[in-house]
């Protein structure tokens, strides 16, 4: 998968991308095939047509805070767009966007390239948006300064789920929200020592019997989803958004 990241602050998601399993999935294999992902990532700034660099300007109308010009935003697409041939699905980082939940994660993580634009300030000029016409989504029910975190959070949602990432393939599908896991939280996890500050592993865990473990987990999985997150049962419908 291609990953294509405009932003204003490519410093912000530079360190994210090289680290941990972000960065090992953009690396090259050792059997000298295609890493899982890469990432792409321009600077709108760039773009501009102003001789002081400037990418934002006061909002028609009045109010508080700058809205970034469609005019950067635009020519930074096309540039990227023109680097490679297989079409992106575009999608803007805004709080007013589709909510990300594993389904989405899901769907977006079968696209062969993803176009992320993270929007900084109080805005974009709405323009560029009709005009460029991306799937709109949003992290959560709260407000940030821009959509970089949010960029990251989703790039690294979907990532995980891309063939070769995670070192057991079965355990992106078994973790919280998966739908083979029946969009509920997971289990709880235990490792050594057997007792820790005197609370003990429960002991169907130590007991080498698989169907019993499985058992534990499933109904451990459910009492949590129960308790901790009513609205992701099955039939419960969605989370108010
Ligand atoms: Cl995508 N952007 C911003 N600025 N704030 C957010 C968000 C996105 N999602 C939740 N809050």
């Amino acid at each position: 998968m291609r990953i294509d990241l405009l932003t204003l602050f490519p410093e912000m998601v530079a360190c994210v991308l090289r680290s941990s399993i972000l960065g090992r999935a953009a690396e090259p294999r050792a059997d000298g095939g295609p890493p899982p992902v890469g990432y792409h990532v321009t600077d709108i700034r760039d773009f501009t047509a102003d001789k002081h660099g400037k990418v934002d300007k006061p909002p028609y109308g009045g109010g508080p805070g700058m809205v970034i010009q469609a005019q950067p935003v635009w020519d930074a697409v096309q540039h990227v767009e023109g680097q490679d041939a297989t079409p992106p699905e575009r999608i803007l980082m805004t709080p007013g966007g589709e909510p990300l939940r594993q389904p989405l994660v899901e769907e977006l993580a079968a696209h062969p390239r993803l176009l992320l634009i993270a929007g900084h300030y109080e805005g974009m000029d709405q323009r560029v948006i009709d005009r460029l016409a991306p799937r709109r989504v949003s992290i959560g029910d709260y407000v940030l300064t821009g959509g970089e975190l949010p960029a990251l959070a989703l790039i690294d949602a979907v990532v995980r789920l891309l063939p070769g990432v995670l070192g057991n393939e079965a355990s992106a599908e078994r973790e919280s929200f998966a739908s083979g896991q029946g969009g509920g939280l997971d289990h709880a996890h235990y490792t050594r020592p057997p007792e820790w500050m005197g609370m003990a592993v429960p002991e169907v865990l130590r007991s080498g019997d698989h169907a019993a473990v499985e058992a534990w987990r499933r109904a451990d999985a459910e009492r949590r989803t129960r308790e901790q997150r009513p609205d992701l049962r099955e039939g419960g419908g969605e989370a108010t958004p």
